[in-house]
């Protein structure tokens, strides 16, 4: 990857600015929609799009207006990412996977669930299950935060605003609804703790 390789089907809409070579696949579409949601405003700022260098979308996927990433991204196959979200370096969006708008994501996080809008990830998490907000309305309502180096695992859901703290396992499955402590495994519905976590 040396150049900005956008192919001729995909769709930049509004100013989409590449920080260094990049690659876009068929049908992807980057930018346009800035919508919000509830009375969280967009800084002004986001009016633009902003991809890090070595910017990978592949096929059918779409990354929304004001989405700020930094280096080295890579989105899947349709990966959706909403609007005025910021990552890190080395985020992947894994195939399907679902980001909404303004998620905050830190450094080599990988996504192949679904986040809601506001949730926040650290840096190193893996995040194979879901972050739902506790109800759908009225908003704003908090949504959930993940710390780093945290695995949460497929179909898990983690409801509400609530912190799963750094170095945490959510098994693959589990539902939790309360804070958890640092460094140690829950699993279960609704989740309990279960012991210290071991992945990394
Ligand atoms: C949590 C996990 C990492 C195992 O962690 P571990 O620390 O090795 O835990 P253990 O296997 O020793 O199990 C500890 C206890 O939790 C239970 N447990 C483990 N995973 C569980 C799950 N998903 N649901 C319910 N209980 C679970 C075990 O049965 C055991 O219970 P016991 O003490 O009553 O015997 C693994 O089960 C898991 O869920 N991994 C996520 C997989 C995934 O989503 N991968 C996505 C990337 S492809």
């Amino acid at each position: 990857m040396d150049s900005v390789d956008v192919h001729p089907s995909a769709l930049l809409i509004g100013d989409v600015v590449f920080g260094g070579p990049a690659r876009v696949g068929p049908f992807a579409v980057i930018g346009g929609e800035t919508y919000q949601v509830a009375d969280v405003p967009l800084d002004t700022d986001r009016s633009c799009t902003r991809l890090g260098a070595h910017f990978s979308l592949q096929a059918f996927s779409y990354v929304g207006g004001g989405t700020v990433i930094g280096a080295h991204f890579r989105g899947d196959a349709h990966a959706y990412v909403g609007t005025g979200c910021t990552f890190g370096e080395y985020v992947v969006v894994e195939y399907g996977a679902r980001v909404y708008n303004r998620v905050i994501i830190g450094d080599g996080s990988w996504i192949g669930g679904f986040v809601c809008n506001e949730a926040r990830i650290g840096s190193r998490c893996v995040i194979q299950g879901s972050l739902v907000h506790r109800r759908t309305a009225p908003h704003p309502e908090p949504a959930p935060i993940v710390q780093d180096d945290v695995l949460i695992g497929a179909n898990a859901v983690v409801v509400g605003g609530i912190v799963i703290a750094e170095g945490c396992v959510v098994a693959a499955g589990a539902v939790i609804v309360e804070d958890t402590d640092p460094g140690f495994m829950y699993a279960g519905v609704p989740a309990r703790k279960r012991g210290p976590a071991h992945w990394m």
